[in-house]
């Protein structure tokens, strides 16, 4: 006899062990999503929550998609899965060349993973190869700054900055070192755009390299805007500087666009915003709109080409991953970037940009509203913490956002908002109007 089907426990939500969650918090009180399209969720009540946030930043062409929907299942009916390790699919190369002519510079081959994550480490190990294979293998140390997020690999919380990602895995990788964090609240608060104060903190690498010697430092890995501790734009001309500096001392610029790629700041990379072209860039999320995880690392020629040497049947670099360019992943990265292209959302974003930080910054002076950031389609909001309970007003504004029909991100009193670039001035309104609301409440 056939055993009757086990309906899951509708309401047991205890197997899932949630990541980046307070589980046990959550699990009394959670806050489930259910659908979701354009730039909206509904609860499985049916609630509607504008998404303020792109899911995790990454939904940058807005849910529900049907042109990647269509593209993902002509993939999935030609062909399901191909490895990419000593064999090739047509998808992966096409799509490579895709990417290769919209960077800027000599930016000009990509390496393909799964998440920021992988992203991450494997650029940090493409820089460590590379420095090898030019014959500079004592360039093995790797500096990272304060504040940064890079994952939560090993190699992406030994140079990342947050300290509850760093604090229960003990030594991690050696030989890192740290730049100091561009947060400079008593100069530059409500700022609009990028602050005008810090580019001098760049400067800080010369001391490193003082300290170290050049000759022992393979890279530095910089978020060109900070996103994870409140969205911190760079000051004026901090890029630049880090950018010499590096080019001074032969040490490769990575910058992980992991939020800024495709799209955030109103220009396809922030590299291009800025004009400031690093050896190796790492993304994920909006490259393949979220739907098919997808990330990878975008080289200049020179790493590429660096890395080509010695006799053509011996394997460069060893390292990828089995869905390295999955064609899922392929299928549905090129059918997003088919709609940046056609609805100009890049540029869509660089024109609502204005329009943005007009309605984040009128929250100034709200109560307990202490600093406020923006640049592109993104924001961060600092409250000021409650007495002896760091994060609490945070989770408090973060809870009750989405209580009254808001998704924003929290990291401890900060929020961060980053809608679809397709979301409408109207829809714009409505979230500054919500967090408004949400962050009185939590007052
Ligand atoms: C700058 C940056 N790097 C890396 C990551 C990690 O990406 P993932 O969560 O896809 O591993 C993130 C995620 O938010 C990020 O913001």
């Amino acid at each position: 006899m056939t055993p009757p089907a086990t309906a899951p426990a509708a309401n047991n939500l205890e197997a899932f062990f949630m990541p980046f969650t307070a589980n046990r918090q959550f699990k009394k009180n959670p806050r489930l999503l259910a659908r979701a399209k354009g730039v909206h969720y509904w609860t499985p009540e049916g609630r509607r929550v504008i998404d303020g946030t792109a899911g995790l930043w990454c939904v940058n062409a807005g849910h529900g998609r049907e042109e990647i929907k269509a593209a993902i299942a002509q993939q999935l009916e030609e062909m399901d899965y191909a490895p990419s390790f000593q064999m090739g699919h047509p998808k992966s190369f096409e799509l490579a060349a895709r990417h290769a002519a919209m960077l800027p510079g000599d930016l000009d081959h990509a390496f393909y993973c799964n998440s920021g994550s992988e992203a991450v480490d494997s650029a940090l190990k493409i820089a460590l190869a590379y420095q090898r294979a030019r014959g500079q293998g004592t360039r093995t140390r790797l500096i990272g700054r304060e504040r940064g997020y890079h994952g939560v690999g090993f190699g992406g919380i030994s140079v990342g900055g947050m300290v509850n990602n760093r604090k229960q895995w003990g030594t991690m990788l050696p030989g890192v070192d740290h730049l100091p964090h561009t947060h400079l609240p008593a100069k530059n608060a409500f700022a609009r755009g990028l602050p005008e104060h810090g580019a001098e903190l760049a400067d800080e690498l010369e001391r490193i390299v003082a300290l170290h010697d050049a000759s022992t430092i393979a890279a530095v890995i910089v978020e060109p805007c900070a996103g994870s501790t409140g969205y911190l734009p760079p000051p004026k001309g901090y890029l630049q500087r880090l950018r010499q500096i590096c080019d001074k001392h032969g040490i490769l610029l990575i910058f992980d666009e992991v939020i800024t790629g495709f799209g955030r700041l109103g220009a396809a990379f922030a590299a291009e915003y800025f004009n400031v072209i690093p050896d190796l860039m790492t993304v994920a999320k909006g490259i393949s709109n979220a739907t098919v995880p997808m990330g990878g690392v975008f080289v200049r020629k020179h790493v590429y080409d660096g890395l080509m040497n010695g006799p053509e049947n011996v394997i460069e670099l060893f390292h990828g991953y089995t869905y390295s360019a999955h064609p899922l992943a392929c299928a549905a990265a090129s059918a997003v970037l088919d709609i940046y292209k056609e609805e100009a959302l890049f540029q869509r974003a660089a024109e609502l940009s204005k329009y943005w930080e007009d309605g984040v910054h009128s929250l100034k002076g709200l109560p307990g509203v202490i600093d406020i950031r923006n640049l592109g389609l993104a924001a961060g909001i600092d409250m000021e913490s409650r007495k002896d309970s760091v994060g609490a007003r945070g989770y408090d504004t973060f809870v009750k956002a989405f209580e009254l029909g808001l998704m924003v991100r929290q990291s401890a009193d900060s929020i961060a908002m980053s809608p679809p670039l397709v979301i409408e001035r109207n829809q714009i309104d409505e979230i500054v109007d919500l967090a408004g609301k949400a962050i009185k409440a939590a007052a």
